[in-house]
Parts: C-alpha cells; sequence; structure tokens
C-alpha cells in the first residue's frame, strides 16, 4: 500500500491549512492510501529550531519523511510565500530527502493575487530536494473553507482531482524503477 506523509505547517492552532490537510489524509486513506498527518507545530520547537536531527522528535519526523512514498506539503501563505515554519523543517532535510518520492503541494491563503508564491516558492526547493514528481500546486483560498474549516462544494470536487493524481502518480512504475535505482 502507497504510503502519504501530510506535513502541515501553519503555527496557528485552527489552522486553516492543517484542516486541507487532514481533510486530504482522510480522502487518500478511503482511496486505500496509508496516510498520516504531522502537524509540524506540534514538534519540541527548541531541537526543531537547532536542527537537533538527534532529537527523538525530530529524528522520527525525518524517518516518517524517508518511509513515505508521497509528501503532502500543507502552508498557509504569509507575506507571499510558505510558512518559516515549513522553511525551518525543510532546511534540517538531507539533500536529497525527497528523493524517489511524489510531492503534492497546497496553500491556503487569502489573495488570489498570491496563487504563484507555492510555484516560485516552494517547488525550486522540493525538486532539490530530489523529489520524482511534483504536482500542479494547490491554492486554496480562505473563502473556499466554511466557518469549520470544510471544504465547500467547488473545492472538494477540485480536491478529488488534485488528490487522485497524486495517488495516480504514486503508483507509476517510474517511481518505483527511481526507487529501486537509488537503493
Ligand atoms: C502574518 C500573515 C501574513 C499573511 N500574508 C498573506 C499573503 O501574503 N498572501 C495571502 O494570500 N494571504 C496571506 N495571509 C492569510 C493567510 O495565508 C490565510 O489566512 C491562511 O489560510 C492561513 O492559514 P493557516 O490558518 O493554516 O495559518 C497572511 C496571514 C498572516 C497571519
Amino acid at each position: 500500500m502507497a504510503t502519504v506523509l501530510a506535513l502541515s505547517s501553519s503555527p496557528s492552532r485552527s489552522s486553516r491549512s492543517a484542516a486541507v490537510a487532514e481533510y486530504a489524509v482522510t480522502a487518500l486513506r478511503s482511496g486505500g492510501v496509508d496516510a498520516n498527518h504531522l502537524r509540524l507545530r506540534e514538534l519540541d520547537p527548541g531541537p526543531l529550531l537547532a536542527a537537533d536531527t538527534t532529537h527523538p522528535e525530530i529524528e522520527s519526523a525525518v524517518r516518517a519523511v524517508a518511509d513515505a512514498d508521497g509528501i503532502l506539503l500543507a502552508t498557509p501563505t504569509y507575506k507571499a510565500a510558505y510558512s518559516g515554519l515549513l522553511k525551518v523543517f525543510l532546511d534540517l532535510l538531507s539533500q536529497f530527502a525527497f528523493a524517489g518520492k511524489a510531492v503534492l503541494p497546497i496553500a491556503t491563503g487569502g489573495s488570489p493575487a498570491h496563487v504563484l508564491s507555492l510555484d516560485y516558492g516552494l517547488r525550486p526547493v522540493v525538486h532539490s530536494l530530489g523529489a520524482w514528481h511534483v504536482l500542479q500546486s494547490l491554492f486554496v483560498l480562505d473563502s473556499q473553507l466554511d466557518e469549520a474549516l470544510r471544504p465547500g462544494e467547488q473545492l472538494r470536487s477540485t480536491l478529488e482531482g488534485v488528490l487522485g493524481d497524486f495517488t495516480h502518480a504514486l503508483r507509476t512504475p517510474s517511481r518505483t524503477a527511481t526507487i529501486a535505482r537509488s537503493a
């Protein structure tokens, strides 16, 4: 069974981007994917900021990345960029930590003016971490979530397509071949 790790990266307790990640994880599970959600805000901040990969929580998070076939990166848009929390975590990963993996970037944001921010900010970093396939980024407007942070009908339909593409990428033979070559 394909495995996905969703990394949500908002410092906010009631996070829109984490809610989208959680919705995606539930949908992926119902499609037969072994998906889990790690909220980076729950990691011990001292070792995280110090990039202490020997700390058990950080070590376990890094191992979860290594063990996953696919990574879903969920971030809020802050000042037309992805969150600092995500940057801190990506910075402690090894150079090719995403080798052989499919990666789906998702951001929530308040302004459609910033839909490009994932592609000029996050996508190059994900490529440089060796991702096998970076899927089309998804920018979710705050207005597409209701007060309980549930996706509205249009977003649910968009997510169905996006997650279908993600699941398809996880199961393609070329991904398996890439892993075999790098093993
Ligand atoms: C400090 C700060 C900066 C923000 N900057 C932007 C921005 O540049 N572009 C944008 O579209 N939304 C911006 N927003 C809105 C958030 O991206 C949006 O509300 C997002 O859904 C928050 O996600 P979260 O609840 O997971 O933290 C900003 C919000 C905050 C608090």
